[in-house]
């Protein structure tokens, strides 16, 4: 099985690139060296490699900036997308694209399943939703992963990397309580994803690691689990921080369709959370 993946050097691009070669599979991995934006590159160069499947991983994460400036968003995350479909298209392969909670408006009150209507509030959720729908439109094997709050050993940015630099630089913290979700290991999400693209059950897939919790109760278990415990952190709300992505106040998902198709339950957060933030103090990555 010959897998393209885009997006390669991020940080579940990376995950994705070794559990894939794990599994005996033939990885081709692309990052900036291939922009997905650009129609003639993609077209002139995927379908002539014969891949078997091709992963998206690649995407412009900057739901703020999005709202600023939507065009390179939605260039990115949509026309790229887009651009990806056609060659898989040409190639006969299917494609999977990883997408975000942001799709859902997180007022439902309750975790989200693969059955909820999607409402995206901000430009980054608006070109994930077209994304998966023109996907779903064009090609007859696709799958698309809705996943949020990745950490992995390849992030340049995440949010347990952000709290553990913003403790030691200033000595205290100040994280929204009304922002509920599930934190999610890039090495166990590629390990899913993995699993769903080699079984042939196409389709859509929620997929994050078990567990939930706001952003404000994550750092304090990431300083706990650093042994930084005695930094104070102070509870805020989002409308504080006068971003200009509305972010879910409560999109925690629910991975009902992996459980519908029989494939075992992902580990708790805290599991893997615990290794990688051991991982980042022995490392040296912070
Ligand atoms: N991180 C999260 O919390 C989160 C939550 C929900 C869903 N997701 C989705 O999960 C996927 C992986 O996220 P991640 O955290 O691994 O992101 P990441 O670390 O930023 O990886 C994305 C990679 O794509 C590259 N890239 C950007 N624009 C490109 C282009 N035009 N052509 C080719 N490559 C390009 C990036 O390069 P540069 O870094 O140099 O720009 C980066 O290496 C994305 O689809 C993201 O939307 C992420």
């Amino acid at each position: 099985m010959r897998v393209i993946i885009c997006g390669a050097a991020g940080q579940l691009g990376s995950d994705l690139v070794r559990v894939f070669e794990a599994g005996g599979k033939e990885v081709l991995g692309f990052d900036l060296d291939l922009d997905i934006t650009d129609h003639s590159l993609v077209m002139e160069k995927i379908p002539s490699l014969g891949p078997d499947l091709l992963i998206n991983s690649a995407a412009d994460l900057d739901a703020d900036q999005a709202e600023l400036d939507p065009e390179p968003s939605f260039r990115t995350n949509f026309t790229g997308t887009q651009n990806l479909a056609l060659a898989c298209l040409e190639a006969g392969c299917p494609l999977a694209f990883i997408s975000s909670d942001y799709v859902f408006d997180g007022r439902k009150g309750g975790a989200y399943n693969e059955f909820d209507e999607p409402n995206p509030q901000g430009i980054y959720g608006k070109a994930k939703l077209a994304s998966e729908r023109y996907i779903a439109s064009i090609l007859p094997r696709w799958y698309v992963f809705r996943t949020q709050w990745l950490f992995g050993k390849a992030g340049k940015r995440n949010f347990v990397k952000s709290i553990l630099g913003g403790a030691r630089e200033k000595g205290s913290l100040r994280v929204v309580t009304d922002e509920v979700g599930t934190p999610t290991c890039t090495a166990d999400l590629a390990e899913i994803i993995y699993r769903v693209c080699t079984s042939d059950w196409h389709g859509l897939y929620h997929a994050t690691n078990e567990g939930v919790c706001s952003r404000f109760e994550f750092a304090r278990q990431i300083l706990e689990l650093a042994g930084m415990q005695d930094v104070p952190v102070e509870p805020i709300v989002y409308a504080d921080l006068g971003l200009p992505c509305p972010r879910p106040p409560y999109s925690p998902l629910d991975n009902m369709n992996l459980r519908l198709q029989g494939f075992p339950p992902a580990r708790h957060y805290m599991e893997p959370l615990r290794e990688y933030v051991e991982w980042l103090l022995e490392s040296g990555e912070l």
